[in-house]
């Protein structure tokens, strides 16, 4: 157990023991740090439940309070509230503690298995800033989680079917007629394919397509058919799909792993399509299936809604699969394979009423087990200054690969190459850069839409990833000049070095809360906190020229603590920290 939560378990015994039971208490670092370190507001609640005067009530806690050698300075302010401070002696040794092992500062959560959805990226499609949102947000959600203890397996989950996929082989018809993958009779397997086509081609050929469909009617029928026989298993075009994919899913890793993502699976869409006629055919014969038109659906809707919950479209009119078929035979596919204890979902808040009927769905025909949670965690939109999704100048959809290059050219010109030498400039950029795109990205609470601005994200002052790294870089470079030693925590002045522990023993709360919220937003305002505290501190103290020695070697472990704990933090808000800055 962290030391602050046995603080906390501590605190609701001494309430206990003054004759009062309180649950939830009001328990926390303090805005005024003249009356003490924390604050206990419980009084005044627990004056109404007990019919007592919160004065008197105050009284009684902070009394007993005293009794308990931690706590220093315990005074009374306004109407009950109690305020208190750690002892030194206190202080030190928990710091030693969390030397000792870093585990003493965080809680670790209940076992469980977690399967988790993110990234969804699109063959065939361009990665866009969207993307980045899913990926970058579930990345550290997923680290965080095994940070506390899940296990977490991973998956992509790749859009690669549906109409995109009818689209692009379509356009390389109409450029390519004499292809042998259109003949129904095709042979060959995927083995055979002799066709080369480039990530470029990819680009140009999907919004090219999709135009020309949404033009022509005619084309469109085209694509739908194409599509249908793609899925209903047509040679040629299977062969010369997995082409596509195979090229596009290479272009779309390398982009993962430049922004620092991976996946225990990259599945697909279409890797469920064996799980789906025997879940059609079971919902059928449950009767959960019901005609509409020429398609089937299930009823989703609860007499408690009071938003609209339309039926979930499940067989298409023509009998094929949709978007939402997919993700349930990808439920039933999970589940028989890894059984996890809870499915998260992140995704576009778009998508929040769709993932609701699937879940419900999921649910109503026995897909999942009872006990199995499931959840969606959306996210808003990134966007331009006018307030609209983020575009590229000519208004067109603006890719990850652009944004990426955006931030990584501006980072370039400002990169001292005196410092981190020549031949490092671009990896440096590219690393800054990169980190400043994704710490900003996690800045606001998961759901909230921010606005890009390259200028904010780089700038060196201010909650940006130069910052963080900046200072994780410059505390590196002093414990480079202080002995190897191992050092401890034995004395403190008392004010900035104060501050900086009890923000150190603040991490654990930080970490449960953003896990229980599944956003980085409260993690990400943390480490920033923390990076002030310790620069304050640095500022206004000579650490490695201290002459008390108690305080020096105090400092100078209490910086490797900061250190070691940004590193920590960094890793799992997947920042990247270069050499030299
Ligand atoms: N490929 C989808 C998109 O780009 C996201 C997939 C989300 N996951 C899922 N299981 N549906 O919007």
């Amino acid at each position: 157990m962290s030391i602050i939560k046995e603080l906390k378990e501590s605190l609701k015994e001494i309430v206990k023991e003054s004759g009062y039971e309180e649950d939830d208490l009001a328990f926390s670092l303090s805005q005024r740090k003249d009356l003490g370190d924390y604050q206990l507001n419980d009084a005044l609640k627990l004056a109404s439940k007990y019919h007592e005067n919160p004065i008197q009530i105050a009284e009684k806690i902070a009394g007993n309070l005293k009794k308990d050698a931690r706590f220093i300075n315990v005074n009374i302010a306004g109407p009950g509230f109690i305020n208190f401070s750690l002892s030194d002696e206190f202080l030190c040794k928990s710091m030693n503690l969390i030397i000792e092992n870093k585990e003493n500062n965080i809680d670790k959560e209940e076992e469980k298995k977690i399967f988790m959805d993110y990234g969804g990226a699109n063959i065939a499609k361009t990665l866009h800033v969207g993307h980045l949102r899913s990926a970058n947000i579930g990345e550290a959600v997923k680290r965080l989680s095994r940070a506390l203890g899940y296990n977490v397996i991973s998956d992509v989950h790749f859009g690669d079917i549906g109409r995109q996929s009818g689209m692009v082989i379509s356009e390389i018809k109409e450029e390519h007629p004499n292809l042998p993958y259109f003949d129904e009779n095709y042979k060959g397997d995927y083995n055979d394919i002799d066709f080369e086509i480039t990530e470029d081609d990819l680009g140009r050929i999907y919004p090219l397509a999709n135009t020309k469909a949404k033009e022509d009617p005619k084309k469109m029928e085209e694509v739908i058919e194409i599509t249908r026989k793609l899925e209903e298993g047509h040679k040629g075009y299977n062969a010369l799909w997995n082409k596509i994919k195979e090229v596009s899913i290479k272009d779309i890793k390398g982009v993962y792993k430049k922004i620092g993502t991976t996946f225990d699976l990259y599945e697909g869409e279409s890797d469920c399509y064996p799980y789906i006629p025997e879940m059609i055919n079971e919902m059928r014969k449950k009767g959960y299936l019901r005609k509409s038109e020429d398609a089937e659906v299930i009823d989703v809707k609860e007499d408690t809604d009071k938003e609209p919950m339309p039926p979930l479209v499940v067989v298409k009119s023509n009998g094929g699969a949709l978007y939402a078929t997919r993700d349930l035979a990808t439920i039933k596919s999970r589940m028989e394979r890894f059984n996890p204890d809870e499915i998260w979902y992140f995704a576009d808040n778009r998508q929040s009423l769709y993932f609701e009927q699937v879940f419900r769905a999921a649910r109503k025909t026995g897909l999942v087990n009872k006990e199995t949670k499931l959840g969606f965690y959306g996210f808003g939109t990134m966007n331009g200054e006018d307030g609209k999704p983020f575009k590229t100048r000519d208004g067109g959809v603006m890719s990850l690969k652009e944004l990426i290059k955006i931030v990584t050219d501006e980072e370039e010109k400002k990169v001292n190459e005196d410092i981190v030498g020549k031949e490092n400039k671009t990896k440096v950029a590219e690393m800054v850069g990169i980190s400043s795109l994704k710490y900003a990205d996690l800045i606001p609470y998961r759901e909230t839409d921010y606005i890009f601005s390259k200028d904010k994200f780089l700038s060196l002052d201010g909650k940006t990833a130069p910052y963080l790294l900046y200072s994780v870089v410059r505390i590196k470079s002093l414990l480079k000049k202080a002995d190897e030693k191992c050092y401890m925590v034995t004395k403190l002045k008392g004010t900035e070095d104060r501050k900086l522990m009890l923000t150190l023993l603040n991490l654990p709360t930080v970490l449960t809360n953003s896990l229980k919220i599944k956003s980085l937003n409260e993690l990400s305002d943390y480490i920033y906190e923390l990076t002030s505290a310790y620069n304050s501190f640095y500022n206004s103290n000579k650490i490695l020229t201290e002459k008390d020695e108690k305080l020096k070697s105090s400092w100078i472990a209490l910086s490797k603590l900061v250190y070691d704990t940004n590193i920590y933090i960094l890793n799992i808000l997947g920042l990247e920290v270069p050499e030299k800055m």
